[in-house]
C-alpha cells in the first residue's frame, strides 16, 4: 500500500509493505552517497539487512532511549556525518524507532542546512505517527522536544515484519497512539480496540492511522489549527514523561494516561480504560502533581496562563478548547 503524502516543502512517498526492508536499497534508489543511523535498541537482524544492502556506507549507531535525545549525542551524530564526508546530495536514512527518527531528522535537517532523510520506522509508535509529518527534535533540560524542526523526510518505508521483536510492552506503548487516532477522528479503528483480536489487524490499524496522519499533515503542516488534535493525551502526558525525567514511562503510555486525565465524559473514560488495561498499558501516573504541573508550565503548547487542549466527548469527533493552565491543576490531583 502506498500514499504520498503533500506538503509545502516535499510531496513524498509513504510505503507499506511486509518484507520492504529486505529491497529498501531497491525502492530507495537515490543519487549520492547514504549515511545510515540506528540505535542499539534496533535488533541487529534489522540492522544487517540494511547494511548488507549499504556495504560501503557507514552506520551510526547510538544508545537507545528516551536519553539520547540530547544535544550530546545530535553533535556526535553530526561529527560522525562530517568525519564521513557527507554531502549536501547525500541521503540520511533512519532505522528505528521515534528517537531514531526525531534525531535522524533533526540532524538532517540542521546538517548544511538540510540533507535528505528516509524513515524507515522499526516500531509500532514510529509506524503509527512519529514517522511522517516532519517534526523533529531533541529534548532540552528534561522538557520533551524542546528543539527542533519541521523537516519532511523523502521517503517513508513501513514493514510490520520488523514489529515481530518488539516487546509486548513497546507494542502497546505505540499502539496508544492509534487509540488516540481512533479516539479523535475514527470511531471504526476505535472499536478495534474494543475486541481481544485486535493484534490480528495491525496491519489496518497501521494503514488507518497513516492516512489519518497524512489527511491532517495536509492541511496544516506546522500545526496552526488541526494538527494540534494530534496532541489529544500529549499535555498531561508530556508533563508526566517529564516529570519522571523521561526515563520511567514510555510515551505512548504517558499519552494513555494523560487522555484519561483530560477526558471528561465518564462513559468514555470506561470505554477506554477497558482498552488501555486490555493492552497493558497503566491507567494513572505515579508521578507527584506538583512536579507534573510545573511540567506543564513549560509546555510548547502554552501561552503565558492559558494552553490549548484537545478534547473528546464523542469518539471520532475531537476538538480544540482553549482553557487556563491552572484549570488543568485539578485533573492531576
Ligand atoms: N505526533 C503528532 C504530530 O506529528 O503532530
Amino acid at each position: 500500500m502506498e500514499i504520498t503524502v503533500h506538503t509545502k516543502t516535499k510531496d513524498y512517498p509513504v510505503i507499506q509493505e511486509r518484507g520492504i526492508l529486505k529491497r529498501a536499497a531497491e525502492v530507495i534508489g537515490r543519487q549520492g552517497h547514504v549515511f545510515l543511523v540506528s540505535d542499539s535498541g534496533v535488533p541487529e537482524q534489522w540492522r544487517n539487512i540494511l547494511q548488507e544492502q549499504y556495504p560501503d556506507a557507514h552506520m551510526h549507531v547510538f544508545a537507545c532511549g528516551e536519553q539520547s535525545k540530547n544535544f550530546d549525542t545530535l553533535k556526535a551524530l553530526l561529527e560522525d556525518m562530517l568525519e564521513h564526508h557527507v554531502s549536501r546530495a547525500d541521503t540520511v536514512i533512519a532505522l528505528g524507532g521515534g528517537v531514531v527518527g526525531d534525531l535522524a531528522g533533526f540532524a538532517a535537517a540542521s546538517y548544511m542546512r538540510g540533507i535528505a532523510y528516509v524513515n524507515i520506522p522499526t516500531t509500532t509508535l514510529s509506524q503509527i505517527d512519529s514517522s511522517i509529518g516532519g517534526k523533529t527534535a531533541i529534548d532540552l533540560n528534561g522538557h520533551k522536544n524542546c528543539v527542533g524542526a519541521f523537516w519532511q523526510p523523502d521517503m517513508v518505508l513501513v514493514d510490520t515484519d520488523v514489529l515481530s521483536t518488539l516487546s509486548p510492552r513497546h507494542y502497546s506503548n505505540g499502539l496508544a497512539e492509534a487509540i488516540k487516532e481512533g479516539l479523535v477522528f475514527d470511531e471504526e479503528l476505535f472499536s478495534v480496540f474494543e475486541k481481544d483480536d485486535y493484534l490480528e489487524h495491525i496491519d489496518e490499524i497501521i494503514h488507518r492511522c497513516l492516512e489519518i496522519k497524512k489527511n491532517v499533515v495536509e492541511h496544516d503542516e506546522r500545526e496552526a489549527g488541526e494538527r494540534k488534535l494530534l496532541n489529544f493525551g500529549h499535555t498531561i502526558g508530556h508533563a508526566y514523561e517529564s516529570s519522571h525525567g523521561l526515563n520511567e514511562y514510555l510515551h505512548g503510555e504517558c499519552v494513555g494516561m494523560g487522555m484519561l486525565a483530560i477526558m471528561e465524559n465518564e462513559e468514555l473514560k470506561e470505554r477506554l480504560r477497558a482498552v488501555l488495561k486490555r493492552l497493558h498499558l497503566p491507567l494513572a501516573c505515579d508521578s507527584d502533581p506538583q512536579e507534573v504541573y510545573r511540567m506543564l508550565l513549560n509546555d510548547k503548547k502554552a501561552d503565558h496562563d492559558t494552553i490549548t487542549i484537545v478534547q473528546v466527548d464523542e469518539i471520532g469527533k475531537g476538538y480544540l478548547q482553549k482553557t487556563d493552565i491552572e484549570s488543568l491543576w485539578r485533573k492531576l490531583i
